[in-house]
């Protein structure tokens, strides 16, 4: 089996779905804290599924951690769990520092403590596959070339930072103690389930809601998208032939600026659910621009074709396309999503 964690968040979501969709796969034990943004309705078709076993945990609990290697016998472990939001990370550092942090920590001693002692054959071939982010590069100017492997880490938020020490924590482990590693830095993933306080699933909610759509600063910051099912199949693919102690960087080859996205996303509601007056981006609203706010991310993913072959299978614009029709179809999950933690975060960040 296979150890997943953060496997009910978006990303780590759609990565077991993914894996399970195969009838073949190995099956999955999925740890995760189920903090505001996990969410085991993303689940519900694995409900019947033996190969799919959920266990609520923290990865920084050493203990339950150990004996769930030990117990289930796991091959590979991949490290999905983290506290995700920027604009959350600048409201409040510490659970960033306590999970990213202090928690990738713990996850890697546990899983140190089990693999040391692990028979000769199951030791080489055992993995592990830290997921990181593009974020961790800093800015680009928009003339720079992309961020490739080789970049300095220049981190600019509580939560890049905290990711770039997590990143730095799972070198460490590999150089001084040989714990078989890889890294992959990716950029934004965008596509189902994604949590509404992102901008993509928010600017569909909120387009459908009637409210503001807010674009931060003047929407001219650029992103790399990437579709969370092509972040998918190149974890699988690094998974099963990257080189250890190496790192990968994932991108979608899809530079864009904030509001083309969110003027693209209005343009396929306007033809897909029309509004009785008007399009959808007569609701675009500049807001306050996030504090530190970086300018520019984009990936050059060469390395990962070049070694592994892979490409994304998305353009942005089928992506997106896709992506809108989803929440058009899939109002049980929206609505599930909206509410508690989730209501009490919008009304603190957009009163
Ligand atoms: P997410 O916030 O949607 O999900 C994170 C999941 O981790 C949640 O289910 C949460 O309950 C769980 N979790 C949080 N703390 C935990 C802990 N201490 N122990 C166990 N589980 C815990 O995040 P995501 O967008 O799915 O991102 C997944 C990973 O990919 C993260 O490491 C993130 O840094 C990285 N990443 C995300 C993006 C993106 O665009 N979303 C891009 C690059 C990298
Ligand atoms: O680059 C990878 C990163 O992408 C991941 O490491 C993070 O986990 C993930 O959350 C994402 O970070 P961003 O900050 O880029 O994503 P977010 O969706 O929060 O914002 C995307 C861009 O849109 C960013 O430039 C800020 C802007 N924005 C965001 C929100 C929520 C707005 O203009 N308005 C908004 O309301």
């Amino acid at each position: 089996m296979i150890l997943v964690t953060g496997g009910a968040g978006f990303i780590g979501g759609n990565f077991v779905l993914y894996w399970l969709a195969n009838p073949l796969a190995e099956g999955i034990v999925n740890l995760d804290k189920l903090t505001y943004a996990g969410n085991l309705q993303t689940l519900q078709s694995l409900e019947k599924d033996d190969r799919h076993i959920f266990v609520q945990g923290d990865i920084g609990d050493y203990g339950l951690v150990l004996s769930l290697l030990k117990k289930h016998q796991i091959r590979a472990v991949i490290n999905f769990a983290a506290e995700s939001h920027v604009d959350r990370s600048i409201h409040g550092p510490g659970d960033f520092i306590q999970t990213n942090v202090v928690g990738t920590f713990n996850l890697l001693e546990a899983v140190r403590t089990y693999w040391v002692d692990l028979p000769q054959t199951q030791k080489q071939e055992f993995r592990f596959l830290h997921v990181s982010t593009d974020e961790v590069y800093g800015t680009l100017s928009p003339t720079d070339p992309a961020f490739s492997e080789i970049n300095r880490y220049e981190p600019n938020s509580p939560y890049s930072a905290s990711k770039a020490a997590s990143d730095h924590l799972v070198r460490a482990w590999h150089h001084t103690y040989g714990l078989p590693v890889i890294t992959t830095n990716c950029s934004n993933n965008y596509g189902p389930y994604h949590f509404p306080e992102k901008l993509i699933p928010l600017v569909i909610l909120n387009a459908l809601a009637g409210k503001p759509l807010p674009i931060y600063g003047d929407g001219q910051q650029i992103r790399d998208w990437l579709y969370v099912k092509d972040h998918c199949s190149a974890i699988r693919r690094v998974l099963e032939a990257g080189r250890l102690g190496e790192t990968y960087n994932i991108g979608g080859c899809n530079e864009k600026p904030n509001i083309e996205v969110v003027q693209r996303i209005c343009g396929i509601l306007d033809t897909l659910r029309p509004k009785v007056s008007g399009s959808y981006a007569d609701q675009i609203t500049y807001v306050t621009d996030r504090p530190g706010h970086d300018r520019r991310y984009a990936i050059d993913a060469t390395k990962l074709e070049r070694e592994l072959g892979w490409k994304p299978a998305e353009t942005f614009e089928t992506g997106i396309q896709k992506t809108v029709q989803w929440y058009l179809e899939n109002q049980e999950w929206v609505q599930g999503v909206q509410t508690g933690a989730y209501r009490d975060w919008l009304d603190q960040q957009y009163q």
